[in-house]
């Protein structure tokens, strides 16, 4: 466990995340990119990234994410994942299955690809299609068997939310009919496209309750035949989650223009300048970058948790939540109910279980990208629509 003691040098980048590029076939309202995404030309280099991930082997990096925007859309996907695993890396691979065919399959089976995750918006295909904004669910289906065909596990990730939640006994037959060995429920986490969308998707605490009751009545069922991942998320626990195991500890993201970064949402967070691969090494950055060391320990808490007991195991929660909900990075996230904030969650979950109109999404698209880079940004968070008088 990392206390201030424990020396910089010590720490490993076990899981580097390489975001190869933003652009993605799908326009989901929950992506977790940042609302003002790169440009394209300013994608890193194939030669860059093998050098990135040479760098990271030797800081002791172990698992690569291979993930985007959609990591097929890069055309030298099967060069990257080729020199990764003669670095040693375990490899996976975390797509929407948009670009994927069964000679992309093979050539990255060829090339020692580990590990396949398919992302569904949905069983259904309208909902899925819609959640989407592009007609895809049937080529995912096609995808999820190739996976199975060429011998990968079958892991299948689906981010819930209150569109969603109540097909779960739906969800889980139908990753039950495609054979996974493991399933991701993965509840919204409310940063950038998810927190602009928030009242849009949020869900009722019953929904939750439902939704949890399948998912454990599936795992008692078919638990020997699938594995089932379904964490209540922290809005509704008045725990924070462990962000990142904790910032700089372990994890170590790169973004398509190079930018390294603690966590995927940090570029964010205000007052970070935030290092490239371009001009520094990843030693440097992980080892001695302010960035990386800004919220590392424990020093940087303030109370409640620079006394609380649970500070070792939640490490202060997730800076970006705490930022974007509190205007203060260093605070408290908001999400623990000792936090003097935790109100602002509170509310939030009653706004949107209160709310009877149906919020439009905002979708991750072209416009709305644009129109947040020309700083009209679409950040609508709350929809002030009449709360529901029962
Ligand atoms: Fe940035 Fe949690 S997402 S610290």
């Amino acid at each position: 466990m990392q206390s201030d003691k424990t020396s910089v040098e010590s720490l490993r980048p076990l899981w580097l995340l390489a975001e190869l590029t933003y652009s993605c076939p799908l326009q989901c309202p929950y992506c977790s990119n940042p609302i003002r995404l790169g440009e394209r030309s300013r994608e890193l280099s194939t030669e860059d990234w093998l050098r990135v991930l040479a760098e990271a082997r030797k800081l002791g990096a172990v698992q690569l994410g291979l993930s985007g925007g959609e990591p097929l859309l890069r055309k030298d996907l099967e060069i990257i994942v080729g020199e990764a695993r003669r670095l040693g890396y375990y490899t996976n691979l975390l797509t929407s299955g948009m670009g994927m065919d069964e000679g992309r399959i093979s050539a990255l089976k060829e090339a020692g690809l580990d590990h396949i995750q398919v992302s569904f918006q949905a069983d259904d295909p309208d909902l899925n299609n819609r959640l989407a904004g592009t007609d895809s669910h049937r080529h995912k289906m096609e995808v999820a068997r190739l996976v199975k065909a060429y011998g990968y596990p079958m892991v299948l990730n689906v981010v819930m939310h209150r569109h969603n939640l109540d097909r779960m006994r739906e969800i889980l037959d139908m990753a039950l009919a495609l054979e996974a060995d493991y399933v991701e429920l993965a509840n919204t986490q409310y940063y950038g496209w998810a927190l602009a969308n928030r009242d849009y998707l949020l869900p009722t605490r019953d929904q939750l309750q439902r939704a949890e009751a399948v998912a454990h009545d599936y795992q008692a069922r078919y638990g020997d035949r699938m594995k089932i991942y379904f964490v209540v998320p922290d809005y509704f626990e008045g725990k924070p989650k462990p962000c990142m195991n904790g910032w700089g500890r372990i994890f170590l993201s790169v973004a398509p223009d190079g930018t390294a970064l603690p966590c995927h949402a940090a570029a964010d967070l205000p007052g970070l300048e935030l290092p490239s691969v371009r001009d520094h090494s990843l030693e440097w950055i992980w080892q001695k970058s302010p960035d990386f060391n800004q919220f590392r320990g424990e020093s940087w808490m303030q109370q409640p948790c620079s006394t609380c007991d649970e500070r070792a195991s939640c490490f202060g929660g997730c800076r970006c939540q705490a930022y974007l909900l509190t205007g203060e990075a260093a605070a408290a996230d908001p999400a623990c109910s000792k936090s003097p904030s935790h109100e602002v969650i509170l509310q939030a979950v009653e706004h949107a279980a209160g709310l009877h109109c149906a919020p439009e999404p905002i979708m991750r698209n072209r416009r709305n990208v644009s129109r947040a880079l020309q700083n009209e940004a679409p950040v609508r968070v709350r929809v002030e629509c009449a709360p529901d008088s029962g």
